[in-house]
């Protein structure tokens, strides 16, 4: 079963059982502060899960680009990855446990043709905020496990999401391939690192939503959501030990051992820190709301995939900047399924480039100091913040790059001291990586609730002030602000700025009721309602009108009157990549 056939076994499998097949949506996440990429597939789904109605209905499946950076220091091993695609299947307030493990065990032993006797599932254990879960353990029983194969575990385990701080998340079951080989130990089970057991799909029963206080309060619906990792089910299906060794990555593999004259075997990590780096910015890059490597938040990501995969092609010997004749493989294979990425390759390939170039000119010179450093160091194993921050000033060292260097030779950097070197000298902190703000798309608070319509007010007035030709690059709100990315090659005049934000404020203040309807996507479209992008509607969309000011797709959800707004200012309006430009405002009374 190759990649292509996966992806349609399983859309194909819950169509058949009522299940509207969604987009994939983009790896940046709209709206939501909270996290920097899409993480899973149930990300998007977030509103819905909440409670707002999804126009597709209540069963939906996809396939979803996501990315991890949790794990990245693994990578190089038989099964990270940063980027990955899951599968998905959802209910939003319809089946629940007993509908989704039958599905899920007909999907195995039916379509996927996988034996019983090399499954092995877990179950929640229970604690303080949910009861121990016999209800999934009686349904895998009445299936046909034996208690050997079914394994109750904690919070740790056994408890999923929210993906950001806050939002809708439960107990789940988790199923896992087990290959057979010995138990490491009595204790040995799907918790245990030993390789025998592999994860393969994860069903959450999504009951309770998490506060910002920490509390877990019950949903109003039951919703399932599940998430089967792709890259490791092709794996096991082909009978291979690790993704890399399947049809999504040989050609990369291959391109690798093409430019550096090297075998993959004699290289394992190195090949593989490369071809899963590449993948990964190829697609960040890719998205149709692409970010350039920068300083900061995804952008900031990106830069570390890039220097990391050109210092491990440096050291299997490829010199100069390559990394594009990888990158085009992986564009190759992938744009039948994703499209974005030949639509949007000048893209890619240009700041791949650009990046690597940039780090390739201090790259040799900085592991040189930094090998003096790690010298002069003597019996401290102590790298300080300031030399720490002289590698990643002059020469651009990633903090992680100057800690992986220390790691290799056994010392530690002073992170502290180096992010107050940082703080100094004004740079916007690398902590914006991992920043986490209050919001969301799990918060649906009246802050964000308002910022959503004046988001809408602002798209409208912009494209009313400066041209119709004006397209949403980006929007991300937080319950204090409103922030908007629009394509826009030079900076707004004083005047406009008015105008757009007079613009803004006539409409709040004649009070105009907002209307959501729900109609096919063409009809919307015939009609002028405006959207993000292309691409990854489904066939019945959501369109909020505000009289004839705006009409958008939008899931929601928005205020009943834009007089709810009272007002609205723009606090600043920059630069925010090559010809795009960015505004932040808020509302209020002013
Ligand atoms: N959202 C669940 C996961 O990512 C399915 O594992």
């Amino acid at each position: 079963m190759n990649a292509k056939e996966l992806r349609n076994a399983y859309v194909n499998f819950f169509k058949e059982r009522g299940h509207a097949y969604i987009q994939s949506s983009s790896l940046i996440p709209e709206n939501d502060p909270t996290v920097l990429f899409t993480t899973a597939g149930m990300h998007p789904l977030v509103p819905y899960l909440l409670g707002e109605k999804h126009p597709a209905g209540k069963r939906l499946v996809n396939y979803q680009k996501c990315l991890r950076t949790g794990d990245i220091d693994e990578v190089g091993d038989a099964t990270h990855l940063t980027f990955f695609e899951m599968l998905g299947n959802w209910s939003l307030g319809d089946y629940f446990k007993e509908g989704s493990i039958q599905m899920s065990y007909d999907l195995l032993t039916e379509v996927l043709k996988i034996d019983i006797n090399s499954l092995a599932v877990t179950a929640f254990e229970g604690n303080e905020n949910a009861p121990k879960d016999m209800e999934t353990y009686h349904i895998w029983k009445n299936l046909g496990f034996r208690d050997d194969q079914i394994f109750f575990y904690g919070m740790k385990d056994n408890w999923w999401g929210p993906a950001g701080q806050t939002g809708p998340c439960g107990p789940d079951t988790e199923i896992f391939y087990d290959n057979g080989q010995p138990k490491c130990s009595a204790g040995c089970g799907p918790s245990c690192r030993c390789g025998k057991y592999v994860e393969i799909w994860n069903n959450v029963f999504m009951e309770y939503n998490k506060n910002a206080d920490g509390s877990y309060v019950p949903l109003s619906q039951k919703n399932v959501d599940t998430g089967m990792g792709l890259e490791r089910v092709l794996a096991m299906m082909n009978g291979v030990g690790s993704p890399y060794d399947t049809e999504l990555f040989i050609p990369v593999i291959e391109e690798i051992e093409r430019l550096s004259g090297k075998r993959y075997a004699d290289h394992l990590k190195e090949f593989r820190i490369i071809a899963d780096h590449v993948r990964a910015a190829t697609f960040i890059l890719g998205d149709d709301m692409g970010v350039a490597p920068s300083k900061m938040d995804q952008g900031y990501v990106l830069r570390r995939l890039i220097r990391r995969s050109s210092r491990y092609m440096r050291k299997i010997g490829i010199e100069g900047c390559r990394m594009v004749s990888v990158s085009k493989i992986i564009v190759d294979n992938y744009s039948d399924v994703y499209p974005e990425l030949e639509r949007n390759k000048e893209f890619i390939f240009t700041n791949i480039t650009a990046e690597e170039e940039k780090f390739n000119k201090t790259l040799d010179r900085g592991l040189r100091i930094a090998d003096r450093m790690f010298e002069e160091l003597g019996n401290e194993k102590v790298l300080s913040g300031e030399l720490a921050f002289r590698l990643y000033d002059t020469f651009g060292f990633p903090i992680e790059l100057t800690e992986e260097l220390a790691n290799e030779r056994d010392v530690s950097v002073d992170i502290k001291g180096f992010e107050v070197r940082f703080k100094e000298h004004q740079d916007i902190s690398r902590a914006g990586a991992e920043q986490k703000f209050k919001g969301g798309l799990a918060d649906c608070s009246d802050e964000t609730t308002k910022l959503h319509t004046a988001t809408h007010l602002l798209n409208a007035a912009l494209r009313q002030v400066l041209g119709t030709n004006i397209m949403q690059k980006g929007s991300n709100i937080t319950p204090e602000r409103l922030r908007f990315d629009f394509n826009f090659d030079r900076k707004m005049t004083p005047e406009e700025i008015r105008q757009v934000s007079d613009t803004v404020n006539d409409a709040i203040k004649a009070g105009i009721d907002i209307v959501c309807e729900e109609i096919p996507y063409e009809e919307a479209k015939r009609c002028g309602a405006i959207g993000a992008f292309d691409g990854k509607y489904e066939d019945i969309v959501k369109v909020y009108t505000i009289g004839d000011v705006s009409k958008e797709l939008c899931g929601g959800p928005h205020v009943g009157n834009t007089n709810e707004l009272i007002g609205f200012k723009i606090q600043k309006e920059e630069s925010s990549a090559a010809g795009v430009r960015r505004i932040k405002a808020v509302v209020g009374q002013f």
